[in-house]
């Protein structure tokens, strides 16, 4: 079949790879891609905000099947109009993607239906937002309602803290995504990313990761939409796994039908791991990045089908098989990032970095610029490993990253650390 991926990140590359090894795949295109993805799809440059475009050009290309990356489009109901187009598109619609597009409709979602997550109150204004704090104490979190690109969080360690947060967002400092607000308990424990594929009714686990979201080695120094990711998560044993399945997100699926936005595409749980099991931070509504391209380095089963049965809602009696095998990935951003940083510095040997064994590097943010690679975004590759063990991914991935020449570039050197602690028996 003709299948578009939309996006153009490190995600979408790894999808691509996997799509484009499945026999049912016939033609590949990715919109807008990267350097990357284009060694294994056709890349066109769309706008993903235009709808219209995008549909025309599916019809245009007789596309049978449109995998959408990113939360922006699906929060904007991308999916929804594909499929009244005529057009299969993986991915929740516009009311399901609140799960992601409304901290404060997830936090009562989970109340209405028993979800363990941190006791919270939601805001409109400033003064109550406050008194609620001055009860509560802190750590306290504070949380912008809406989509705010990974800015949204603030985990005060004070009131004065917290105050500040509410008050930039209040302020405006993140524009229409904080017109409400969402004050939670601090949770204590380990995070781990958890996945779902969903088809409305049915979910089935898929593999589990854990990420770095600090930029800084030590987890240390801002955050980042990710600096590196592994799988499986250590944390996330099988009556972890069950658990989050039981409490989570079957509750989740069910409150979703009840209230008539059945949830289907990818469920991406980010947990707390306590002292009395798993609790929601959030949910994502769609794979995780870097999260996927670990997940799609350990997926044995054919991708195509299982995007197919989700949008089918035939998850029922479907079953996946995952390689037993570790995989790990380090992201190598532009120097600079998360803050301000340069794109168009050229990156050299990557080439050589691949020949490394059990290695694949995808692209999160490259161009061909003159026939070179150059950088093109924050984050900018994703050099990614297998293994028998994540020690043994991580040496292989940490291999690629010393021949990679590319001097306006860093990454962390410690991805991974706490389960290799764990597997010496530190952990
Ligand atoms: P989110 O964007 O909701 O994933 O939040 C970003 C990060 O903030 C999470 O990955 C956690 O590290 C942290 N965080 C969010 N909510 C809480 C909470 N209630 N307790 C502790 N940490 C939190
Ligand atoms: N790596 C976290 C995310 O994709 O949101």
């Amino acid at each position: 079949m003709n299948i578009l991926i939309l996006g153009s990140g490190g995600r979408e590359h790894a999808l691509a790879w996997a799509i484009s090894a499945s026999p049912l795949t016939a033609r590949l295109i990715c919109a807008p891609g990267n350097a990357g993805i284009a060694q294994v799809a056709e890349c066109v440059a769309l706008d993903l905000a235009d709808h219209a475009a995008v549909i025309a050009f599916a019809k245009e290309q007789k596309i049978e099947l449109v995998v959408v990356g990113p939360e922006a489009p699906l929060c904007a109901g991308i999916v929804d109009d594909l499929e009244a187009a005529g057009i299969k598109a993986f991915g929740p619609s516009k009311w399901a993607a609140r799960l992601e597009g409304s901290k404060g409709f997830t936090k009562d979602l989970c109340k209405a239906n028993n979800i363990p997550t941190a006791a919270y109150e939601r805001f409109k204004n400033a003064a109550a937002a406050k008194d609620y704090v001055r009860k509560q104490g802190a750590p306290i979190v504070v949380k912008a309602d809406g989509l705010a690109a990974g800015k949204g969080v603030v985990v005060a360690e004070t009131i004065a803290e917290a105050e500040a947060a509410v008050d930039m967002m209040f302020g405006g400092g993140l524009g229409d995504a904080a017109w409400e607000i969402v004050i939670e308990e601090f949770l204590d424990g380990e995070e781990a990313s958890f996945f779902a594929l969903c088809d409305g009714e049915t979910a089935i686990p898929l593999a589990s990761a854990q990420d770095h979201k600090r930029v800084g080695d030590g987890d240390k120094g801002p955050n980042t939409g990710g600096m590196g990711a592994y799988s499986p998560a250590p944390v996330m044993t099988d009556d972890m796994t069950r658990r989050t399945m039981d409490e989570i997100i079957k509750p989740t699926m069910g409150g979703m039908a009840a209230m008539g936005a059945p949830y289907k595409g990818v469920l991406f749980a980010g947990l707390m791991i306590g002292k009395n099991g798993p609790k929601l931070i959030e949910y994502n509504c769609r794979f995780g990045d870097p999260e996927c391209q670990v997940l799609m380095l350990r997926l044995m089963s054919d991708l195509v089908p299982a995007l197919l049965a989700a949008r089918d809602g035939q998850l029922k009696n479907f079953d996946l098989r995952w390689y037993p095998h570790a995989a790990l990935t380090v992201v190598m951003a532009a120097k600079g990032y998360p803050g301000a940083y340069e794109k168009g510095s050229p990156i050299e040997n990557l080439s050589e970095a691949e020949a490394v064994p059990n290695v694949q590097i995808f692209h999160a943010g490259t161009k061909t610029e003159g026939g070179r690679i150059v950088a093109n975004g924050g984050r900018v590759l994703n050099v990614s490993a297998t293994g028998e063990t994540i020690a043994q991914a991580q040496a292989a991935a940490y291999t690629a990253v010393n021949k990679i020449n590319w001097p306006g570039g860093f990454c962390r050197h410690d991805i991974g650390w706490r389960a290799v602690a764990r597997e010496r028996g530190n952990g």
